[in-house]
């Protein structure tokens, strides 16, 4: 409805625009139609145009880090949510921007106030403000993860639980709400990726797809791949046994892009579940 009441408006202003310009050319000859449009749109559209410079800035300067629709960008968290870990007035968001946040890779920043300011109204503009507020219950869902869930049996957080799906210490720092909706109800969607040596950013690229290997004496053994080279496969079960294995004593081994995680449906966690889990995950952000 809003948008619109909007745009109807806006053609009305046009067509009152539309009027004066012609009763003033009319009455002045001499004058171009240019100038009456310029002050009609600018302002109009101010607080547009200083969400669409918060936008560039915002791509020149976050989006490496939180995505380029700050949607989270694998180094940073998701900022359209409009729940902030670290205070949701301007006046905290701003000094979350200029000073950064120590001992994490949030670095503080050196570019003008005013710029600060537009890239806050560019993040607002993004955050579904006139989204009725669902209560998020943080707790609720940290016991659903390491309850019912089970969630806690192939994850690690902050060092508890197991390691066939990937660690989720800081998973909140890097995904977005909607990637984390899909991991958990569509595990195959897309699979996760992760570095074998997280202090070798040129090294191998572990991806958590399902790796099945025969043994010469016929022997089936499934589960993630932790490492893999030209001789040699560690395999970890799924129940979480390393397995290294050289593949001169092998028949096969098949990766297939399919994910070892089950899917869980709305029977298995119902949406309030599933949302308060999300909220939970969002909120980690602690170190590896
Ligand atoms: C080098 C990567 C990096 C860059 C560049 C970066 N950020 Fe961040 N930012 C992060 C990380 C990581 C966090 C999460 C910190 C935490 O909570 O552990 C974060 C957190 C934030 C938060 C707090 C969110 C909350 O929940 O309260 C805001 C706001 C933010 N960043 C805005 C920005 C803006 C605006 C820019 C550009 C001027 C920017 N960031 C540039 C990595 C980055
Ligand atoms: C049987 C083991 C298993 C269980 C149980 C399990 N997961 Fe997973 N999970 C995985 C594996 C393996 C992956 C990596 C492959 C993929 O992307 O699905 C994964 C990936 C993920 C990811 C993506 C992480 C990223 O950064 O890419 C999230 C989030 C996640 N799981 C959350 C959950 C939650 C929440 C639960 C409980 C409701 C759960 N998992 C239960 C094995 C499991």
């Amino acid at each position: 409805m809003r948008p619109y009441v909007r745009t109807f408006r806006k053609h009305c202003l046009v067509a009152a625009m539309l009027t004066a310009w012609i009763v003033a050319g009319m009455a002045m000859p001499g004058r171009g139609n240019h100038s009456g449009a310029a002050v009609a749109s600018g302002s109009e559209t101010a607080t547009q145009g200083q969400i669409r410079e918060g936008a560039s800035l915002f791509r020149a300067n976050c989006s490496l880090c939180h995505g380029l629709n700050a949607h989270g960008g694998g180094r940073g968290p998701d900022l359209t949510s409009g729940r902030w870990l670290h205070g949701s007035t301007d006046a905290a968001i701003f000094r979350t921007v200029s000073q950064g946040l120590p001992g994490t890779e949030m670095p503080g920043s050196n570019i003008a106030d005013s710029e600060t300011r537009a890239i806050i109204s560019y993040l607002r503009s993004l955050s579904p403000s006139s989204k009725p507020g669902v209560a998020r219950d943080r707790t609720r869902g940290k016991r659903i993860f390491f309850g019912k869930a089970a969630c806690f049996e192939c994850h690690m957080v902050s060092g508890e639980g197991g390691g066939l799906g990937p660690d989720l210490t800081r998973v909140g720092a890097s995904r977005s709400e909607s990637y984390l909706i899909d991991s958990i109800r569509e595990p195959n969607k897309e699979l996760s990726e992760g570095m074998i040596d997280p202090n070798n950013p040129y090294g191998n690229v572990l991806v958590y797809d399902s790796v099945t290997v025969v043994t010469r004496t016929g022997e089936r053994i499934s589960g993630v791949s932790k490492n893999e080279d030209t001789f040699s496969v560690q395999l970890l079960d799924r129940n979480q046994q390393l397995h290294l294995l050289l593949k001169k004593n092998l028949e096969s081994v098949t990766h297939e892009r399919k994910s070892l995680m089950p899917a869980y449906t709305t029977e298995i966690l119902n949406d309030a579940d599933l949302r308060d889990v999300v909220t939970y995950l969002e909120s980690l952000r602690g170190t590896q």
